[in-house]
């Protein structure tokens, strides 16, 4: 019979970035345009099968807010993947995800899968971050990398799914 694996899915990055966006696009197929900014963290759990087995996620939403920086440790020890998001409108939302990739590597679980997404892709007209600062960041540091839109749901099924696949043949 086929493995089933169960992961935990960690989602870290600035506030407003749309961790929550991206979750709820997933798990709900729905899209908010305003949607309250997670306080704490929010938890929620998703089981995907695929050719490779079964992966059973329970997914942490972390909050975004630097207030709530000192927790995220709880929710990244031991997990299995992480999704840093950024802005791609924002400049300082992708100067804050690197920050949160350069803490994942030197506290984080050392085989963790690790996505860095550029959210808010269907906002090209207000783009501050190219494609190719994404890219060539996530390559110089062994990243997983997708542009993503929670509001057109352009590659959040692959995100996901990309991220299961990787889990099931581990
Ligand atoms: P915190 O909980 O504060 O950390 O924020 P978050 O990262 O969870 O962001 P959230 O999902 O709450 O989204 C913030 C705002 O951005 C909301 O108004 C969303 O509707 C909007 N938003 C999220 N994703 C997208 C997207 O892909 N495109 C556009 N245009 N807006 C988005």
């Amino acid at each position: 019979s086929k493995n089933t694996v169960q992961a935990k899915l960690v989602f870290l990055g600035d506030m407003g970035t749309g961790k929550t966006s991206l979750v709820q696009r997933f798990i709900k197929g729905q899209f908010h345009e305003y949607e309250e900014s997670t306080i704490g963290a929010a938890f929620f759990t998703q089981i995907l099968s695929l050719n490779e087995g079964t992966v059973k996620f329970d997914i942490w939403d972390t909050a975004g807010q630097e207030r709530y920086h000192s927790l995220a440790p709880m929710y990244y020890r031991g997990a299995a993947a992480a999704v840093v998001t950024y802005d791609i409108t924002n400049m300082d939302s992708f100067k804050r995800a690197k920050s949160w990739v350069q803490e994942l590597q030197t506290r984080g679980n050392p085989s963790m899968v690790v996505f860095l997404v550029g959210n808010k892709a269907d906002l090209d007209s207000e783009r501050k971050v190219e494609i190719e600062e994404g890219e060539n960041y996530a390559k110089d540091n062994g990243l997983l990398f997708l542009e993503t839109s929670a509001k057109t749901a352009q590659n959040v099924n692959e995100l996901f799914y990309d991220i299961a696949k990787r889990l099931a043949k581990a």
